[in-house]
């Protein structure tokens, strides 16, 4: 209880900081002790370990996995519009051309870069701040609605949206010279629920044809159902999921729920977890379930925050309470150029309109 106590305070620190004058407590705090309870019992069943049906995706190398996380940090630190912030030097000189997008309301922001020298469209999010409010609100809400048995966290899909249409110009745009260069997808913690849900839709609406995906994430939340893990899963690319240690933020939102496991109706992570235990080891964990029991599963329910904030040589626990002030900058980021294309047509799904009515519902009650 105090260490998720501990959890939801940093969270609230790292989202608003000082600065946030409103009824921290009466917003943050009260509404969820309820929700405390039951984030109590994180995993305590763990029946993730289930074997999967499709195992088509494949590993990256460790090298890729090293550098596309420092794209998944740079967007923790700011200058981003220069590329001259903390890590950023480490892929500067890959990018011929970068675009920033950041939405207010949310505070999600996502980089869109353009590499001749790697021949890719790299797309990095950074979640944090108001969305830290989303993941608050919708862990148990959760599910809605998008294809057939397909369910999503309803918050991360709100922090998706907010910027999604922004970034498939922004690809667009790219892909105008650059038809044949693969798309690469990446974020830490939200950033990186926001990185698959941005790949499940560019795939599901079949965005752009036939391009080729890989998908890094760090620290990623558990984003759908058993459903969703299996569309991931069979996508046939290069996926990763790399989790350090006991990091709490992947084994959230839990599995169980009050030691029932509502186990085809409730959050799985897809597979592809590349599991590094702290300085002994690193391991590409099984393909052949949906989350492998001795990777990180087997340090539950020991989990810590503190695992959360490294990531190979990258720290991002300084950067943290900036993304708050960040909140309040009115920093030059880009509103959409008007010399983007317009948005490629996408195959409609019909349950997407109802999806939206039932998300357009539930924004107000955010605040
Ligand atoms: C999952 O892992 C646990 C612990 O290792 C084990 O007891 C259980 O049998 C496994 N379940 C499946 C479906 O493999
Ligand atoms: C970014 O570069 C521009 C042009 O060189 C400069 O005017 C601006 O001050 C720089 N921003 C920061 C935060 O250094
Ligand atoms: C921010 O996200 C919300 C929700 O998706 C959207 O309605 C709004 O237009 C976005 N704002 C900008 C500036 O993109
Ligand atoms: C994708 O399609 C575009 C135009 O339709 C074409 O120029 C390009 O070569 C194709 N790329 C691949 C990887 O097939
Ligand atoms: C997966 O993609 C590779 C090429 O990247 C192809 O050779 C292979 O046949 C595909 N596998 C499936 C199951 O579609
Ligand atoms: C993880 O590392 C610890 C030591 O830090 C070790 O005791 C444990 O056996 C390792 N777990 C696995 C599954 O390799």
């Amino acid at each position: 209880m105090n260490l998720l106590y501990a959890f939801v305070t940093l969270m609230a620190i790292g989202a608003f900081g000082v600065d946030y004058t409103p009824d921290l407590e009466e917003y943050i705090f009260n509404p969820r002790l309820p929700l405390l309870s039951q984030l109590n019992i994180i995993d305590a069943i763990p029946l993730t370990n289930a074997t999967a049906t499709s195992t088509s995706n494949r590993f990256p190398t460790k090298e890729q996995i090293i550098y596309y996380n420092y794209y998944a940090a740079v967007n923790y630190f700011y200058d981003l519009q220069n590329l001259t912030c903390e890590y950023c030097e480490k892929i500067k000189p890959d990018i011929a051309d970068h675009k920033v997008f950041y939405n207010g309301t949310h505070n999600t922001l996502a980089m869109v870069a353009l590499s001749n020298t790697r021949k890719e469209i790299v797309v990095s999010f950074r979640g944090s701040a108001n969305s830290w409010n989303l993941v608050l609100d919708f862990a148990f809400l959760f599910n809605v609605k998008e294809r057939g048995n397909i369910k999503v966290h309803a918050g991360f899909y709100i922090a998706t949206m907010s910027l999604y249409e922004h970034v498939v110009q922004a690809i667009a745009y790219y892909r105008q010279d650059h038809p044949n260069y693969k798309i690469v997808i990446t974020g830490l913690s939200l950033g990186g629920a926001m990185a698959r849900m941005t790949l499940f839709f560019l795939k599901d609406r079949n965005q752009f044809d036939n391009a080729t995906y890989e998908l890094y994430t760090f620290g990623e939340f558990r984003v759908g159902n058993i459903y969703f893990a299996e569309y991931m899963n069979s996508l046939n690319i290069t996926s990763v999921r790399v989790v350090h240690r006991a990091d709490i933020i992947c084994h959230l939102p839990p599995v169980t729920v009050l030691g029932t496991n509502i186990l085809y109706d409730f959050y799985f992570h897809p597979q592809n977890e590349y599991w590094i235990n702290g300085s002994d080891g690193q391991k590409f964990c099984s393909q052949n379930v949906y989350e492998d029991a001795s990777c990180s599963n087997s340090i539950g329910p020991a989990y810590s925050l503190v695992d959360h904030f490294t990531y190979f040589d990258v720290n991002i626990a300084g950067a943290f309470a900036q993304p708050l002030q960040l909140a309040s900058i009115a920093f030059n980021i880009l509103p959409v150029e008007t010399s983007l294309p317009p948005l490629p047509k996408f195959i409609g799904n019909p349950l997407e309109d109802l999806l939206n009515t039932v998300i357009g519902g539930l924004v107000p009650s955010l605040g």
